[in-house]
């Protein structure tokens, strides 16, 4: 019923959905990214606790095997993610120094990842979620960054300072990245609460900024995911201005922008909550189609009885039985 997103303006746009190879209904699965989902991110099996159980010791079964799912269903892949201060493997927090995290527990990390997922990969966040939430305006990218405040459970000191007395353990993920990924894998600073006119997304813009300045990689390899994780009852969502607005800035840089982990919480799929959902899917999918720059719209879970955000929360295109939503016509109808 539904037809696939995949050309825009002569470029490969690239649209879809999480999956692992444990979620239920496998089939529904298959039959769904054959069809409308053409573009897969794996949900938990590339994050760092799945792929570096031990330490030094590279395990990418699970995240190879969301790989050759897109590949045998004709989509393709993007990675999620190479350093998060979540989903870390036992033996990490709180074990090294900040010396250590940056010359090489996380560069070996990102090695492993990068490399051995090859060159296909569209794009990788290279670090998930470092800016804090209590920023303001004119900050530095430091200051930023030091925000956040949840680098005791990476660092060994438990403060959490001395892995952000600088940015160097970003540069060093970054560096790495770029000497491992394909010739035109985008790499992704991917922050929530993220698109409009506001500090946080100030926040991710200079920190970009900063990133290409102390690592030389040019902009046009260089990408912000903006993860939209919304709430349509809280005014949880940018307007499609203001996410026009953000993407032509970051345009005029030469840098990529992506909807990277978009769901949005209604709470009771009632017609009136669908067809609010619908709107606000539509004026997302409307601002990347419309922006030079964004070639990547991610769906965080493909349906809603699989939605980390809860069955109840009504969060995705599908619903629990696997049926189109409003909102799956509203994309479908960009076509
Ligand atoms: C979530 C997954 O959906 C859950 O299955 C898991 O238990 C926790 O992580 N931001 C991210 C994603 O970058 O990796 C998170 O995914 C959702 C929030």
């Amino acid at each position: 019923i539904l037809q696939n997103v995949s050309t825009k303006k002569g470029q490969a746009f690239h649209f879809g959905s999480t999956y692992d190879t444990y979620d239920a209904d496998q089939a529904w699965f298959t039959t769904t990214f054959q069809t409308f989902y053409k573009h897969v991110v794996s949900e938990n099996g590339c994050k760092w606790d799945a792929t570096e159980p031990t330490q030094g010791v590279s395990d990418l079964t699970e995240c190879l095997a969301t790989q050759s799912f897109a590949t045998s269903n004709g989509n393709t892949f993007r990675g999620h993610n190479t350093f998060w201060h979540e989903q870390t493997p036992t033996w990490l927090p709180g074990s090294f120094t900040a010396s250590q995290l940056t010359g090489t527990i996380i560069p070996q990390h990102v090695q492993q990842e990068i490399q051995g997922l090859g060159s296909s990969v569209t794009s990788w966040d290279v670090v998930n979620e470092v800016v804090g939430d209590g920023v303001s305006n004119g900050m530095t990218p430091l200051q930023c960054v030091q925000n956040k405040g949840d680098w005791p459970t990476v660092t060994a000191d438990g403060s959490g300072q001395p892995l952000v007395t600088d940015l160097s353990f970003i540069y060093a993920a970054f560096n790495t990245a770029f000497t491992y990924a394909g010739a035109s894998t985008r790499l992704a600073v991917n922050d929530y609460n993220t698109g409009g006119q506001d500090a946080k997304t100030a926040c991710v813009i200079s920190l970009i900024q900063n990133i290409q300045e102390n690592t030389n990689i040019p902009y046009d390899r260089l990408a912000i995911g903006f993860q939209s994780h919304l709430m349509a009852s809280a005014g949880n969502f940018y307007t499609k201005q203001e996410l026009a607005t953000t993407f032509s800035t970051l345009a005029a840089l030469g840098v990529n922008a992506m909807i990277t982990e978009m769901d949005i919480e209604i709470n009771s799929d009632n017609n009136a909550n669908l067809r609010y959902q619908a709107a606000i899917w539509g004026d997302y999918i409307d601002a990347c189609l419309y922006a030079s720059n964004c070639n990547e719209f991610i769906n965080w879970d493909p349906r809603d009885d699989l939605s980390w955000r809860g069955t109840a929360a009504a969060a995705t295109l599908f619903d629990s039985n696997g049926n189109p939503k409003p909102a799956a016509y509203e994309v479908a109808a960009r076509l």
